[in-house]
């Protein structure tokens, strides 16, 4: 037996995951990234092949995660989440940062932000898995909590598009 629900009950958080320059930059709404490791400090993010943001990250070998908070608006869930930076220019009209590796950080709604080089990368089907080594992180705002998955779904009534992992197909 498979009971769907049973998934629901796997917690995330919701971020922001960016790669690219300053010339051409972009990112997508992930609620699959993760710390894997503590020394040295690496996490993975699981980037459908699809995303634009996938070919960035194999190009530069970096990503930047920005933490989303509770709060933040259905505009930049839609911006990065359900619009593909094939179609639009998403670092247009957000606040921005560039990292170490020369990555742009969204800073807009966030709460804090880490930097990784990509160590590995493990194909994992329809989407690849980045692990990345944290070279940097930051506070931007201690006074908010982290958006979760939970909340994204109970209060903001929000859900999973088609490439995201936990995206239910149920048969
Ligand atoms: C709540 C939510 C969670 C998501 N999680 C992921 C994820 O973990 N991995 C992924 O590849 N896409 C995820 N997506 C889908 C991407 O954000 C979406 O496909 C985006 O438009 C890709 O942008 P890009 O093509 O500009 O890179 C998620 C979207 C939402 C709204």
């Amino acid at each position: 037996m498979i009971n769907y629900e049973a998934l629901f009950k796997i917690s995330y958080g919701l971020y922001i995951v960016c790669s690219g320059d300053r010339s051409k930059g972009n990112g997508y709404v992930s609620n699959t990234v993760f710390q894997v490791t503590s020394t040295p400090p690496c996490f993975a993010a699981s980037c459908n092949k699809d995303n634009l943001t996938a070919e960035f990250i194999k190009e530069t070998g970096a990503f930047s995660v920005s933490v989303l908070h509770q709060d933040a608006s259905s505009e930049i869930i839609g911006k990065f989440g359900y619009k593909s930076g094939t179609d639009i220019d998403k670092m247009d009209g957000s606040q921005v940062l560039y990292g170490d590796t020369g990555v742009p950080v969204v800073l807009d709604e966030c709460i804090a932000f880490i930097e990784c080089k990509v160590v590995n990368t493990i194909d994992v089907g329809t989407h690849l898995l980045f692990i990345g080594e944290m070279i940097r992180a930051e506070v931007i705002d201690d006074a908010k909590d982290p958006l979760t998955y939970l909340y994204y779904r109970r209060v903001k009534k929000g859900f999973s598009p088609k490439n995201a992992p936990t995206y239910i197909v149920e048969p």
